[in-house]
């Protein structure tokens, strides 16, 4: 049988591990369970090239120096996983159109501000599903005060939601008219981009937030998705962030959570009322 460790490039220890799974707990909220030590290894075997050193006992000793702080940022960007995809869980969508835009249209009385916030956006698909559900839903969105907040811990994958452009890989699971309507095509061969059209990025604010640390923005949030994030978190790290964010809306607002995650034993300011979706309840948390 062929003994992986010694055909590694760098040595990598039980010590190794344990040290930096304990160092992105810390920094991110993120539980790394045994089974991710390859993926560990990996991931961050790159930055040790990138950064020219022999060992992982030296990785660590650079990300405790005060020179190593800024490798904090590329070590929690190494270790999280960003997948993510247009209309991932379509049902989130369309639940919003229904019980929130379609309403709020239906009732000339009710307000036209609406805010919303994806608070583990990823590459951006997330958010501008968001934006293209309230284009095809709203006839005069324009008119409206509609904003969406896209926030991630990754700064690298912020810059590349911000730049709203994506290989033709991303967006073909989209129809052709969607992708007619909401992109625009930009070059050509290996640099062939579908950029989201201007007037929907500009329904978006992209910033970088940790979830573990203070929220800083202010309620209320009709809409909040917080998907496919907190499954990394334990309990405790996932009941504190809740904790902090019951305040950041009002009754009847809506939180959506991944496909694999729940309030269970978690927060009882919200109740379930479909497919991982949940609404702000009236009780104080
Ligand atoms: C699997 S993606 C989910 C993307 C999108 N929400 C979706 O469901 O398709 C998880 C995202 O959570 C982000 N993340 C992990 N820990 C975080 C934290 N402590 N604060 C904010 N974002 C975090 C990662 O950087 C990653 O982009």
């Amino acid at each position: 049988m062929l003994d992986t460790a010694r055909l590694r490039e760098f040595e990598f220890t039980d010590a190794d591990f344990n040290s930096l799974r304990r160092l992105v707990r810390e920094v991110a909220g993120i539980s790394l369970a045994d089974c991710k030590r390859e993926l560990v290894y990996s991931r961050l075997a790159r930055r040790l090239r990138h950064l020219g050193l022999t060992s992982f006992a030296s990785y660590r000793e650079f990300l405790a120096s005060e020179a190593g702080q800024a490798e904090l940022r590329e070590f929690t960007n190494a270790v999280t996983t960003n997948l993510t995809a247009f209309f991932r869980e379509r049902h989130h969508f369309d639940y919003l159109r229904d019980a929130l835009l379609v309403p709020r249209m239906a009732d000339p009385l009710s307000s036209r501000r609406i805010r919303i916030w994806c608070s583990a956006v990823s590459t951006g698909e997330e958010a501008y599903s968001v934006a293209m559900t309230v284009a095809e839903t709203v006839p005069d969105w324009r008119r409206w005060d509609i904003r969406i907040l896209a926030t991630d811990l990754d700064t690298n994958v912020l810059a590349a939601a911000e730049s709203g452009a994506y290989t033709l890989d991303r967006v073909r699971q989209l129809p052709r008219w969607q992708i007619d309507r909401h992109f625009v095509r930009q070059g050509h061969g290996e640099g062939l981009r579908y950029v989201v059209k201007p007037e929907l990025q500009r329904m978006i604010s992209f910033r970088q937030l940790n979830l573990t640390h203070p929220l800083p923005m202010r309620g209320p949030l009709d809409a909040i998705f917080c998907r496919n994030v907190i499954i990394y978190f334990d309990k405790e790290t996932q009941r504190d962030l809740f904790q902090r964010m019951a305040p950041l809306q009002r009754p009847g607002d809506l939180l959506f959570l991944g496909h694999s995650e729940s309030l269970f034993k978690v927060s009882t300011a919200w109740t379930l009322i479909g497919k991982t979706v949940y609404r702000r309840n009236e009780e104080p948390c």
